[in-house]
């Protein structure tokens, strides 16, 4: 009989994760029931969102020590039955794992026309859908705006440069050091972008926005919020998305002064992408011409095996990763 490999939390990491807060457990594949679906793990999503979940303050719920560590997964149906065919590709809640039993109303098919199909996890999935209402939904990005953007090579910043471009938009990034930055500049075709290590921010918005920032898409949180709100252009757009200098810690940054913002008459939003779930159609056919005549282009991050998942959702939580971070389980 085959074996499920599970990856489950060992321990509340402290500060940015380790390996070893991760154990690898093994048990028999379970059976389906005639209500449930078995589906075999092809590619596993690793999101910032689960270190918010191992801290137990995430809107999705937590994940306590021994317990699976949860995720989004491209799988594919193991035996015929609740309307599903063996073979089926489908995206599920899977979970850290390379088995997993679905209720068959919880599991979306995956169209042919997603391909990879591990696009169904990146931008035409849940880090595009987030960057699509972001930019297009929330702050209605159009032509001639000057759009900031950090975790610019990432998974939503990414998405969300190209989009903006497409509107017409002008883009400068920001990103962790010189080879991401010029694969921002090179690869998604930014207009500049700041190195966050080694430029001083507040001269480089200067230089790049001197009429000022027109929507920011907070990805990071931090301090970077209020130096960019002292930059904002009158009517300035500010989505707040994530807090990715802040996951690792507990303690949390005070935020811009109100008054800063009153006077740049600022129109600040937060944004849950679930919230958006009933438009992901919407999104997908909008943004697949753009994907299919590679107008859009998503690079991922991709680790081979299981077994490395933990040490690529650290290296992520390390801000290391260029692009979507994948799991690939197919060789397994
Ligand atoms: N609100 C929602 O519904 C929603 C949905 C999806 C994602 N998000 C949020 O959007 C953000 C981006 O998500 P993603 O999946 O696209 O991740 P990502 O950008 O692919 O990866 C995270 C990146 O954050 C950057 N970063 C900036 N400051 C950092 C710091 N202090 N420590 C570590 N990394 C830092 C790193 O890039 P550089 O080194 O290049 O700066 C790192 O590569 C996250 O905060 C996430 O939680 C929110």
């Amino acid at each position: 009989m085959g074996q499920n490999m599970q990856v489950c939390l060992s321990k509340d990491p402290v500060g940015i994760p380790v390996v070893d807060d991760f154990e690898i457990k093994t048990s028999p594949i379970p059976d389906a029931a005639d209500d449930q679906v078995l589906c075999r793990t092809l590619y596993l999503s690793l999101d910032p969102y689960m270190r918010g979940q191992i801290a137990g303050r995430h809107l999705s719920g937590s994940v306590a020590p021994g317990d699976l560590m949860r995720g989004e997964t491209i799988s594919e149906v193991v035996n015929d039955g609740s309307g599903f065919v063996a073979g089926q590709l489908i995206r599920c809640m899977g979970g850290w794992q390379s088995y997993s039993l679905q209720d068959p109303t919880m599991i979306a098919p995956v169209s042919s026309e997603i391909s990879p199909s591990s696009f169904a996890l990146s931008v035409l999935g849940m880090t595009g859908l987030t960057a699509y209402a972001g930019m297009v939904w929330q702050a209605e990005v159009g032509k001639g705006d000057n759009v900031f953007i950090p975790s610019v090579t990432g998974a939503v910043g990414s998405v969300a440069a190209q989009i903006c471009m497409t509107r017409g938009a002008r883009v400068v990034g920001m990103a962790g050091g010189p080879e991401k930055c010029l694969g921002a500049l090179e690869s998604i075709g930014v207009d500049a972008c700041i190195d966050r290590f080694e430029e001083n921010l507040t001269e480089k918005l200067e230089e790049y926005f001197p009429d000022g920032i027109d929507v920011y898409f907070d990805l990071v949180g931090g301090t970077l919020l209020s130096d960019v709100c002292q930059r904002l252009a009158n009517y300035g757009r500010i989505v707040l998305c994530g807090l990715m200098a802040e996951y690792n810690r507990k303690e949390r940054e005070p935020g811009p002064s109100p008054g800063l913002l009153i006077g740049k008459r600022a129109q600040v939003s937060g944004l849950v992408v679930y919230d958006y779930e009933a438009r992901r159609d919407e999104f997908i056919d909008s943004l697949l011409p753009l994907i299919l005549n590679k107008t859009i282009t998503q690079q991922e991050d991709v680790t081979f095996g299981l077994s490395n998942a933990p040490e690529a959702f650290c290296r992520l939580m390390r801000g290391e990763n260029y692009g979507k971070v994948i799991v690939d389980l197919t060789q397994e």
